[in-house]
This record gives C-alpha cells, structure tokens and sequence, in this order.
C-alpha cells in the first residue's frame, strides 16, 4: 500500500469510523447476549429451584399422608384388637394351613397359654384328638364352601369342662376367589340351651297342670254320673241274686216234676249252673268300674286332706304285704322283705303310702314269668337319716327300652289285655310327689327291674 496515495488517505478515516461502528454494534450485541444469557440462566435457576421446592413440597405432603394413615392403621388395629380381646367369645384366625395366626384373650384364656405360645400351632396341639378332627372337618367345610358357616358342639378347653359351644367360621377370600384364611368365632351355649330346656320343662309342666286341672274336672263329673247307675246296677243284681234263690226251690218243684224246661232261650238245667257266676260277674263287673273311677279320681284330684299323719314306712310295708299275702303266695312264693329297724317317720298318708307299695309289689308279681323267679323288698334309711328309700325289686321280664318312658303316664299300659288300666304306676307317682318324695325306676330287659321311692324323713325325728 501506498500512503502517499491522496484518495487512499480520504478512505481511512471513514472505513476506521465504519469498522469502530461495526466493533461498537458488536460489542454491544455481545453485551446483550451475555445479558440475555445471564437473565436466561437465572430464570433456569429459579425454575429449577421452584420445581425442586414443589417436588419437595410434595414429597413432605406424602410422607405426611403415609404417616397419618400408618397411624390410622395403628390405630384400627388397635381398636380391632381391643374389640376382639374384650369379646366374650373365643375368636381366632387361621392361615390356608390350619395353623392359628392370631387369637383374642378369651381364647388363650379357654385354652390356657397365651397367645404367642398359641400362634403358629394346629388344633392338634391343643384339644383333645376327637374335637381337633372334628374342628378339621368343619373348617374343611366352610372353606370348600367359600361361605361362613354355622356349626354346634362341644369343645373341653384347659378347665376340662366340655363346654356346649355354637361356632361360626368364615373364610377370608382374595381378589381371585381363593381361601387364604379362617376367621372363627365361638360362643359358649350351655346355659342357654338349659335355660332353654328349663323353660320348655316349665311349659310341659304349666301344661300338664293345666291338664290335669281339666281333667279333675272331667272325671269329678263322669265319676258321679257313673257312680248313680253302677249303685243301681250293683244293687239290683244283689236283689235279682236273693229272688233267684227264693225262686230256686218253686223251680226245682217244677223240674222235678216236669223235667226240663226252656227259661228265655235257654235250658233250666243250664240256667241253674250258670245263675250264680252270672250274677256274680255283674257285681264284680260293678266293683271293678267302680274301682277304676275311684282311681281315676285320685289320680285327677289327690284328696290332700289326709297328709298329716306320722307314718312309719315299716307298719305300711307290712301292712301292704299282708293285703297282698294270697297274691304273693300263688305267683312270688320267694317274696323277701328286709326292713331296716328304726326307720324315721314321714309326714304323709299311711294309706296313699300303701296304695303306692301294692301297685309296685303287683306290677312286681305280674312281671314274674315263673313263681320260681325272685322279688325283694326293702326300707332303709339313708346315713344321715334325712330320707327313707323302699325300693322293690324284681327278676322279671323287665322294661323295654322304648317302653322306658311311657310307664308312668296315665293310661299306658302293656296288660291291656289282661284288665291292666295303665293307672298304677301314674297314681304312685303323684302320690310320691305329694309326699315330696321321688320315685325312679331302673330296668334290663329279661334281667329284672327295680322301682325306689325316696320319701324325705319327718324333721323332728325322735328315734
Ligand atoms: N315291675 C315291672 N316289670 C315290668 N314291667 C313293669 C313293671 N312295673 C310296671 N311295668 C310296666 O309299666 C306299665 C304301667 O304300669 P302301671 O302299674 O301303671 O299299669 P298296669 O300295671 O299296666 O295296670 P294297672 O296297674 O292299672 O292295673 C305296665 O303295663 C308294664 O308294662
Ligand atoms: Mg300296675
């Protein structure tokens, strides 16, 4: 280049001016980069600390939320918990082996170990082998049924009491229907089933007294009707019994003379045989109808009045015999008696007592297949003398299983055949009842039976 070139020298200062400008624009531009730069990377900054201070936010925001529901949980479980071990019932949870994974207090209490040293263990570990097979097949039950179920037995915990126990067990589903446990809760229901057979004894009783009420009633009145004419009957066939005899002779005459003659349908010579047992069968027919009613009634209405006495059970066990002593003779000839001395009295009627004794030494001797055959009678007291036992006692033919307990109720008997009215044994007992007594019965078919009445002793007993 040449400077001493004039045109050249003109141009510098001008390019020099342009160049400064254009240095000066770009230092200027480079200025606002930088600045539009710095204020980028602040906002950068202050974005990315917001962001951090939300994520934060809402980290501290869940972690609370965890902590209040682990609390809630905490403290469900705890109330559950409570709910369970303040529960009467026996509560527990199985897992899908059978082996308990939880139980409440009245559980370990009914089984006496606590509840850890209940957990992990089988119904095998901790009820008898008949009960742990029984729960088995009931928790079996309820599984393959996927539904809750409702059993009753008896279960025998640490205090060895079977307790009478109804059980509900329900199996715990997952999303896809399989078992993966067993809830069970068991109530203990022995009392109320006793209350319950208490209150249903209080009904039969309250109707059967109700009955017997009626039928006091009933008999009381169809007694008196029959009584009126079984009087007549009874009567006129005595008065029919003396004018047949004052007719015997005229009629005798009358044969003797002319032989045989027809009275009504039939011969005199048979009517003469057969008068006598005809006539003596309507007054035993009157006897024993008058009999049954009388029974009858003392079965419905039991004369109260005459409860008062002192008796001695001896005099009346005597007594009795001696009333039967012809029946005795021809069908129990090893009839014993064996009376313990100085018995204490009892308050009560000495007949209703001896009517009760016939009854049992009859129903006895009727029960004998063969004279040979044994029955015994006794009276004893027991040691602290505060009741009198008679019991009689037979090697009959006994008492059928399905016979059992029907015989003490009115009416029933097996001898309908042979005149039997069902009523002996029903009259003992109401007897025996008004004494406050009781009577039992004990029986093997073919063997023999025994009756025993227990009579409570007369307190201010001297002897
Ligand atoms: N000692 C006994 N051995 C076997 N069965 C008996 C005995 N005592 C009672 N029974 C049975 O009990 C039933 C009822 O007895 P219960 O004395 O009430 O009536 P009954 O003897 O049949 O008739 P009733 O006594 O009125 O003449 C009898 O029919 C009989 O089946
Ligand atoms: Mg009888």
């Amino acid at each position: 280049m040449n400077e001493s070139d004039p045109e050249k020298k003109s141009q510098d200062p001008a390019r020099i001016l342009a160049l400064q400008r254009q240095v000066k624009d770009l230092a200027q531009r480079l200025a606002e980069t930088q600045a539009q730069l710095t204020a980028d990377r602040v906002r950068h900054e202050m974005d990315i600390r917001r962001r951090i201070a939300e994520m934060e936010f809402h980290v501290r925001q869940r972690l609370q939320m965890m902590e209040t529901v682990t609390e809630q949980l905490r403290r469900n479980e705890e109330q559950l918990r409570a709910l369970l071990d303040n529960l009467p019932d026996i509560a527990w949870l199985k897992n899908p082996e059978g082996r308990y994974s939880a139980v409440n207090k009245a559980f370990s209490a009914f089984v006496g170990r606590p509840e850890q040293e209940v957990v992990g263990r089988q119904d095998g570990d901790l009820f008898g082998a008949a009960e742990a097979e029984q729960i088995a097949k009931t928790d079996a039950l309820a599984r393959r049924e996927k539904r809750s179920l409702r059993f009753e037995g008896t279960l025998k915990g640490a205090a060895g009491v079977p307790l009478l126990v109804e059980t509900v067990k329900s199996p715990i589903l997952d999303d896809n229907g399989s078992v993966t446990g067993l809830i069970g809760i068991a109530r203990d229901i022995t009392e109320r089933r006793q209350e319950e057979v208490r209150r249903r004894d209080e009904q039969e009783r309250l109707f059967q007294a109700d009955k017997m009420i009626a039928l006091g009633t009933l008999v009381s009145g169809m007694a008196h009707e029959i009584n009126n004419p079984i009087n007549f009957i009874m009567l006129n066939a005595s008065i029919l019994k003396d004018a047949w005899t004052g007719c015997m002779p005229v009629l005798e005459a009358h044969y003797a003379q002319n032989g045989d003659f027809t009275v009504g349908h039939y011969a005199y010579s048979r009517i003469r045989e057969k008068m006598g047992d005809l006539l003596s069968g309507l007054n035993d027919g009157g006897d024993r109808i008058k009999h049954i009613v009388q029974d009858l009634r003392n079965f419905a209405r039991p004369d109260p009045s005459d409860m008062a006495d002192r008796v001695n059970v001896n005099d009346v066990v005597q007594s009795a015999v001696t009333i039967l002593s012809s029946k005795i003779k021809k069908t129990a000839p090893n009839f014993s008696m064996q009376c313990e001395l100085r018995l204490p009295d009892v308050r009560g009627s000495f007949q209703k007592i001896e009517q009760v004794i016939i009854n049992l030494i009859q129903n006895a001797c009727e029960a004998l297949p063969s004279p040979q055959k044994r029955i015994w009678l006794t009276t004893r007291t027991r040691p602290d003398r505060s009741a009198v036992i008679m019991s009689v006692k037979d090697e009959g033919l006994g008492i059928a299983a399905d016979v059992l307990p029907h015989i003490f109720d009115p009416f029933y008997t097996t001898k309908r055949g042979s005149g039997g009215t069902g009523l002996g044994l029903a009259i003992s007992k109401k007897i025996v009842e008004l004494h406050r007594g009781t009577i039992e019965v004990e029986s093997v078919p073919e063997q023999g039976t025994r009756f025993t009445i227990i009579l409570p002793a007369e307190e201010s007993d001297h002897s």
